[in-house]
C-alpha cells in the first residue's frame, strides 16, 4: 500500500505569498464498470473508461497564509459565484479526511471556485470531474510549496490517488483518451490504488464520439454511494467482479485490434449487467427509465438495419451515452435528431468525445460559469 502521509509538508507561513492554481478536468464514461468497492474507496473488479473532453469542471484554489491559529480547514467555496453550503461541506469534510497527506492545507486560507461545462440540472454526475480537478489543484500546490512532485509520473499518480479518496471513479479522469483503474494483467503497471494511462489501443478509439443523450435530468433517486454500498450483500457480487475482469480482457483485445463489434458488445452488456445488479440489490431499485429502455431499442433496430457501428453504455443513471466512431458522426446525428431526441427531456443533449485529459489553467482564467 502507498502511504502518502507526510508530517514534513508544513509550511513556514511568513514565507509564504497568496497565490492560485487552476485546473479543468473532463468526465470520463467507463467501458468495464466499477461497481463495489471495500476499505478505503478501493474497488472490488478493475475498470476502463474513456476520459470525456466536453464535460468538465474548472476550479481555482486560492491560497494565503492563515493568520488565526485554528486546527481546522478554512474554506471559502463558490460553486458558480454562488456560496453552496451543501456543496462546501462536502469537500471541507474531504479536505479534513486528507490533512495527514497535506498537513499545510491547515496552515492556509482556502477559497475554491468551481463551475461545470454542463448544466448542473443534467442529471450528469459530477464527482469524477470536479473530484479530479481538486486533486489536480492540490497536488499543483504542493509542488509549488515543496517541489516534491516533479515528475509527471508522481504527480499523474498522486493526484488519481487523492482523486479516488474524492470519488472512485474522479481517479480514471487524470489521463488522456483512456485509463485503468484496479489491478490488472492488461496493464503491469496498474494498480487498486490509482488508474493508469491504457494506450495499447487502436487508433480509431482516440477520435471515439460520445452523445450523451439526457432521458432525464432529475436527482438519482438512488445515490452511488448507496448503489456501492449495495454490492455487500448482492448474491451475485462474486460472480459478477470475476465476469468484469474476464470482459476487461476481451475488451482490452478489442481495443487493440480495433474490432468494434466485439468492444459494442462487451460494452453494452457491462451497461446492462450494472443496471441488472441494481435490479438485484436489496432492496431491488431501477435508475432506467421507460425512455432509456426506448433509446436502447431504437440503437440494437438502427444498428441491424444499417450495420453501422453504433452503441451504447450507461452510467448509474437513467441517461444514454451513444458512442461511435467519428466517420458515421453525420448519420448517426441525423438517427439522433429524427428518432432519439424525442426520447429526451427538453430534446437535451451533450456533444462529446474521447479527450486529452485535464489542463493547467492560466491562474488568471475566470472558471466555466
Ligand atoms: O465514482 P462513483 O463512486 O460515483 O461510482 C461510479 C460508478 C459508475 O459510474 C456506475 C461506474 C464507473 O466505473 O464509473
Amino acid at each position: 500500500m502507498i502511504d502518502y502521509t507526510n508530517p514534513n509538508l508544513i509550511i513556514e507561513t511568513a514565507k509564504i505569498e497568496p497565490g492560485k492554481i487552476a485546473w479543468r478536468s473532463p468526465s470520463n464514461i467507463a467501458l468495464i464498470k466499477y461497481w463495489g468497492k471495500h476499505g478505503r474507496q478501493l474497488p472490488s473488479n478493475p475498470s476502463i473508461s474513456f476520459t470525456l473532453d466536453h464535460a468538465f469542471t474548472e476550479t481555482t484554489l486560492e491560497y494565503a497564509p492563515k493568520t488565526g491559529v485554528d486546527q481546522g480547514i478554512d474554506l471559502q467555496f463558490f460553486f458558480h459565484k454562488e456560496e453552496q453550503p451543501a456543496f462546501k461541506a462536502k469537500i471541507q469534510k474531504f479536505l479534513e479526511s486528507i490533512h495527514d497527506i497535506f498537513p499545510f492545507l491547515r496552515q492556509l486560507h482556502l477559497t475554491i471556485r468551481s463551475g461545470n461545462s454542463f448544466p448542473h440540472s443534467a442529471g450528469i454526475a459530477s464527482s469524477a470531474s470536479s473530484m479530479s480537478a481538486l486533486a489536480l489543484c492540490l497536488c499543483s500546490l504542493e509542488h509549488e510549496l515543496f517541489g516534491t512532485l516533479e515528475s509527471d509520473q508522481d504527480f499523474h499518480n498522486k493526484a488519481s490517488y487523492i482523486a479516488r479518496l474524492g470519488s472512485g471513479s474522479a481517479c480514471r479522469s487524470i489521463y488522456s483518451h483512456l485509463a485503468v483503474w484496479g489491478k490488472t494483467s492488461i496493464a503491469p503497471n496498474s494498480s487498486d490504488e490509482y488508474a493508469v494511462e491504457y494506450s495499447d489501443v487502436n487508433d480509431i478509439y482516440k477520435s471515439f464520439q460520445d452523445s450523451i443523450l439526457i432521458v432525464s435530468a432529475k436527482e438519482k433517486s438512488v445515490s452511488s454511494r448507496a448503489g456501492h454500498a449495495l454490492m455487500e450483500n448482492n448474491v451475485f457480487a462474486k460472480p459478477r467482479f470475476e465476469q468484469a475482469r474476464m470482459r476487461l480482457n476481451r475488451l482490452s483485445e478489442s481495443l487493440k485490434s480495433g474490432d468494434l463489434e466485439a468492444f459494442g458488445t462487451i460494452v453494452e452488456d457491462e451497461a446492462l449487467t450494472l443496471h441488472a445488479l441494481m435490479m438485484a440489490s436489496t432492496p431491488s431499485y431501477l435508475l432506467m427509465e421507460p425512455n432509456s429502455l426506448n433509446i436502447i431499442n431504437e440503437v440494437r433496430a438502427f444498428r441491424k438495419e444499417t450495420n453501422l457501428p453504433l452503441y451504447f453504455t450507461l452510467d448509474a443513471g437513467p441517461n444514454i451515452h451513444l458512442l461511435y466512431p467519428g466517420y458515421i458522426r453525420d448519420k448517426v446525428l441525423k438517427f439522433q435528431e429524427e428518432v432519439l431526441l424525442p426520447y429526451c427531456e427538453d430534446n437535451m443533449w451533450i456533444d462529446d468525445h474521447v479527450g486529452i485529459g485535464p489542463i493547467e489553467l492560466d491562474s488568471d482564467s475566470e472558471v466555466a460559469q
